[in-house]
């Protein structure tokens, strides 16, 4: 069958399923089931699928149709211009997280030592060692499934040597202190996690989603522990959901209260990110 009936084909299926990027998604997974790109794609609309491309296809349309996220099905995801490996051990990693990576890499040194908490994939602590060739970053998640992920993500990118991946919770698992604590956490709350679509509430692991009653319970606890944790002078950026900043504000300077606390939009203008700057001469 043509290609382009297929994919039209495809695409209603999805939108059918109640999928709003019917045809996108339809096409990702298309060049996916043909080992070729969306250019070839666009180039060649008049192309052959052979049945058996087509039974396999096919199969990957119905799980999509299931509400399956797409990087689940082709096994990979973008973050930050590096393709990482996933699968349902972990978070998929998000846009929105990539304003806390760029903001991480403003303010390291040289030789900073980072602690990524809640790893998930690796994406943050893999970001940080690809662009900073000198950062140590000690990754931790209490999942050893994501672990596993988060491993093959950073032998994937070359940086195995440099990002230590620890199990445990939050910053307990840290050999030493750090100069910045980087962390995006489960920050849904239990009513917003009933609302979530199929794609996240079905397939991605609660574990990293389910962040308590207002959402804060582990951003709570890690602001708890952080102080210990940090060398003078260093800095703790969190993400948060959009409407937890003053929460967070108010949490941050209660256990850092000489600290500059500032909030960070991303790029849609929603709160995103709170910044701890502990200031080097701050003790408690
Ligand atoms: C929202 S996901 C973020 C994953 C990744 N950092 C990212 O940005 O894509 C949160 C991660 O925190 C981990 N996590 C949850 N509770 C934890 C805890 N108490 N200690 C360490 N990690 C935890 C989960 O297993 C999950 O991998």
């Amino acid at each position: 069958m043509e290609l382009q009936v297929t994919l039209a084909q495809a695409a209603t299926v999805l939108a059918n399923a109640g999928i709003e990027e019917s045809r996108l998604d339809a096409e990702l997974l298309l060049v996916h089931a043909l080992g070729i790109t969306r250019a070839q794609l666009h180039a060649h609309p008049q192309g052959q699928l052979s049945p058996a491309e087509l039974a396999s296809y096919r199969q990957l349309i119905e799980r999509r149709a299931r509400r399956e996220p797409v990087a689940h099905i082709v096994g990979h995801k973008e973050f930050y211009g590096l393709d990482l490996f996933v699968d349902s051990r972990v978070l998929i990693p998000r846009p929105e997280t990539e304003l806390l990576v760029e903001r991480a890499i403003e303010i390291s040194q040289r030789q900073s030592v980072v602690a990524d908490v809640g790893t998930g994939s690796g994406a943050i602590a893999v970001s940080l060692a690809v662009h900073l060739p000198q950062v140590l970053v000690y990754a931790t998640d209490a999942s050893l499934g994501a672990l596993e992920v988060a491993a093959c993500n950073c032998r994937r990118h070359c940086v195995e040597g440099r990002v230590h991946l620890l199990q445990g919770h939050l910053l307990e698992p840290l050999p030493e202190p750090v100069d910045l604590i980087v962390a995006n956490l489960p920050y849904v709350s239990q009513a917003e996690l009933a609302q979530l679509p199929p794609e996240i509430n079905c397939y991605e692991p609660r574990e990293a989603l389910n962040g308590g009653p207002d959402g804060l319970d582990h951003i709570r606890r890690l602001l708890a522990q952080a102080e210990g944790h940090l060398k003078p002078g260093g800095f703790v950026l969190l993400e948060i959901g959009a409407a937890q900043g003053p929460a967070v504000v108010a949490l941050a300077k209660r256990h850092f209260p000489a600290a500059r606390v500032e909030i960070a939009r991303d790029y849609a203008g929603l709160d995103r990110v709170v910044m701890v700057s502990k200031g080097a001469g701050e003790q408690r």
